[in-house]
């Protein structure tokens, strides 16, 4: 059974009596998939103890359309980290998270702006504050992100060195259906139709020396397709659900 906490004095208790066991720390949105469950999986294998949260984070949806459809399934996401072995999920309210009414935030001033910082003004500034205040909450040796938001790992271990914190960041590969198609929560949201169009995505992406214009012609509408750091990262829309996905190039 995992443990479900919803306030910081509650875990601060809890995280003091856990002694010199190791902790690994999954952030997480809720509406889990099978990308989520890998994480806590690793998470199990290289700690004593697995936390995860579930925070629909406000401050990184520069579009509040997206924020109200992003999908909310706590019931069964708790069935979930119970039948994954997680120990405790930490589950927040806004006012215990933000405090200070975003009045401070992290922003980073480089590649936050480039790829889907170019599209989502202030998006980078909320997953970085909100991933600072839970990293500093949790007091984690660990803490597991995913490779399909390849660009936020990048960023939260570049802050987690910048500003000399104690959890080690790691990131974990992306995890994709038989049919190649990467696993977000936003996935829920496409029809039969739409998901059968992100599959096209996904697998136009792996071709050499794709362009966005062939992914528009499958009736896709293409934000950005980049090549920067050794991968290839893209982000369209399908169903009007922002879908994104990278992968890494070989040369
Ligand atoms: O990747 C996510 O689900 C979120 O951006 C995160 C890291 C939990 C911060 O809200």
């Amino acid at each position: 059974m995992t443990t479900v906490i919803k306030t910081i004095p509650e875990w601060v208790a809890t995280r003091n009596s856990l002694g010199t066991n190791t902790v690994g720390f999954v952030p997480t949105m809720g509406a889990l998939h099978q990308g989520h469950l890998d994480l806590m999986i690793k998470a199990k294998a290289e700690n004593d103890i697995v936390a995860v949260s579930i925070f629909v984070n406000p401050t990184q949806f520069n579009n509040k359309e997206d924020l109200a459809a992003y999908p909310v399934t706590f019931e069964s996401d708790l069935e979930k980290l119970s039948s994954s072995g997680v120990d405790y999920l930490f589950y927040p309210q806004y006012e215990d998270l933000y405090p200070d009414q975003y009045r401070y935030k992290i922003t980073e001033d480089s590649f936050s702006k480039t790829l889907c910082g170019q599209y989502r003004p202030g998006h980078f500034d909320g997953v970085l504050t909100v991933v600072m205040k839970l990293l500093n909450i949790i007091r984690a040796n660990k803490a597991y992100f995913g490779e399909k938001d390849y660009q936020q790992y990048i960023l939260i271990k570049d802050m987690v060195s910048s500003f000399f914190m104690e959890t080690e960041i790691v990131g974990c590969p992306i995890v994709r259906d038989d049919n190649g198609l990467a696993l977000s929560s936003r996935n829920i949201r496409l029809s039969e139709a739409g998901k059968k169009l992100a599959t096209k995505f996904a697998n136009l992406l792996k071709q050499k020396n794709v362009t966005a214009a062939d992914i528009q012609s499958e009736g896709i509408t293409v934000e950005y397709l980049e090549e920067v750091r050794n991968r290839r990262f893209a982000a369209v829309k399908i169903d009007g659900v922002r879908l994104i996905d990278n992968i890494e190039l070989d040369r």
